[in-house]
């Protein structure tokens, strides 16, 4: 394949093989849509279910239509070529291991959530090849993937999260023993407390348990999808959460209007009925908050991204609560390196309700992704 000259290649990545699947196609139709085309040539590239790439078939659906969720599942298979020198992907001949075609590119979006997708493991590939691409490196990825490490970079840098206990057992026997979590730590974290996979999303596995009665076997389904799992004290508060873009060129980086998620009355956490199918909460974006609580968000946001070592763009989610005098707390619930990247996404519409549309994310952030270009491997 040929470039179109003077025209910057971006290789939009999505779909992929975690739970997120459908909601990262939509995310990667609309990158495609928002990249000028006088600028950029687009080359889409999807990752089905299974972890095949492909170039797909002209026609690829990528929208949710009359409630039917996008896949990626057909396609000219498609591999990434290892020789940095290339800098592309192999069009793969059916039948043979050989590249038939090289498709050169100059920087890779992957607009992929989860799972090989938003943990380091992508990113990893891409460092490998040597194609510059937008946010988070491996480290930053991974790290904030895992709620145990993102909770110790955040008390690191003496940012306020939640108490909590990690369960570790690498053959799950974690769950079969009554005795995993003490008196002593049952009581220190009281009632409810939420029993989390270490490294998953979407409230996937997780279990709020008001009863102990309950927690062996929210652990045993939290255990089913990673082997470490993080029991948390409950925070009562303020579902709240702020966008973070990379400055234009050098500087800090740029914080959003936070955005607030209100849970309808009889909904108690944003589960993944919650988040995908029941109408169980409005959005306020802006989020009512004096300017005081919104300066304070939004810094508390900027310095977890850098806690983090975050690249391009996060999503802070915080729970905001009251102190033991009333006072406001912020407490950080979790860092998303890859945060739902629709125009209707909360990350969009917190930046479009600060000023900043969706066309113009999408272009700072492959800019930014080329001007790291140079800097070593992260
Ligand atoms: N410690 C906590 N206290 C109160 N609510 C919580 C707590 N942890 C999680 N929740 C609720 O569960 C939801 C999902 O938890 P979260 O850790 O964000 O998982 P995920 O990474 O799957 O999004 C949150 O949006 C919130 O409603
Ligand atoms: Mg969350």
């Amino acid at each position: 394949m040929s470039g179109q000259p003077g025209k910057v290649r971006v290789a939009v990545v999505f779909g992929g093989r975690s739970e997120e699947h459908a909601i990262s196609c939509v995310s990667g139709g609309a990158v495609m849509a928002a990249l000028d085309p006088e600028r950029y040539e687009v080359v889409p590239v999807g990752i089905a279910r299974d972890g095949r790439w492909v170039l797909p078939d002209p026609g690829q659906r990528l929208t949710i239509t009359d409630g039917a969720l996008p896949e990626v599942t057909g396609g000219t298979p498609v591999a990434l070529v290892g020789d940095p020198e290339a800098r592309g992907l192999a069009v793969l001949d059916a039948g043979s291991a050989v590249g038939a075609a090289l498709t050169e590119i100059d920087v890779v979006f992957p607009v992929l959530h989860g799972t090989y997708g938003e943990d380091g493991t992508v990113q990893g590939l891409l460092e490998m090849t040597g194609l510059p691409y937008v946010g988070s490196g491996v480290f930053a990825s991974a790290a904030s993937m895992d709620k145990e490490f993102t909770k110790k970079l955040l008390a690191a840098a003496g940012l306020p999260q939640g108490d909590h206990e990690v369960l570790r057992d690498a053959d799950g026997a974690v769950c079969a023993d009554p005795g995993f979590l003490d008196e002593a730590a049952r009581e220190r974290l009281g009632l409810p407390v939420f029993v989390k996979p270490a490294r998953a999303g979407s409230s996937i596995g997780i279990t709020r348990v008001t009863d102990w009665s309950q927690f062996p076997a929210a652990v045993a389904e939290a255990a089913a999808v990673d082997p470490k799992v993080i029991v948390e004290a409950a925070v009562p508060g303020r579902e709240i959460e702020c966008g973070v873009l990379a400055a234009r060129g050098s500087g800090l980086p740029e914080a959003s209007l936070p955005a607030e998620i209100r849970l309808r009355p009889g909904v108690d956490w944003y589960d993944f009925a919650a988040k995908y199918l029941d109408d169980a909460a409005d959005f306020d974006i802006p989020a009512d908050l004096t300017p005081e609580q919104t300066a304070a968000v939004q810094k508390a946001a900027r310095r977890a991204y850098l806690a983090m070592d975050c690249q391009g763009l996060a999503r802070v989610d915080f729970f905001l609560t009251e102190g033991p005098d009333g006072e406001d707390e912020l407490v950080i619930n979790e860092v998303n390196t890859m945060p739902g990247f629709t125009p209707i996404s909360m990350f969009a519409r917190m930046w479009a309700a600060s000023g900043v549309e969706f066309a113009e994310i999408v272009d700072r952030l492959v800019t930014g992704a080329l001007a790291g270009a140079a800097r070593p491997a992260r």
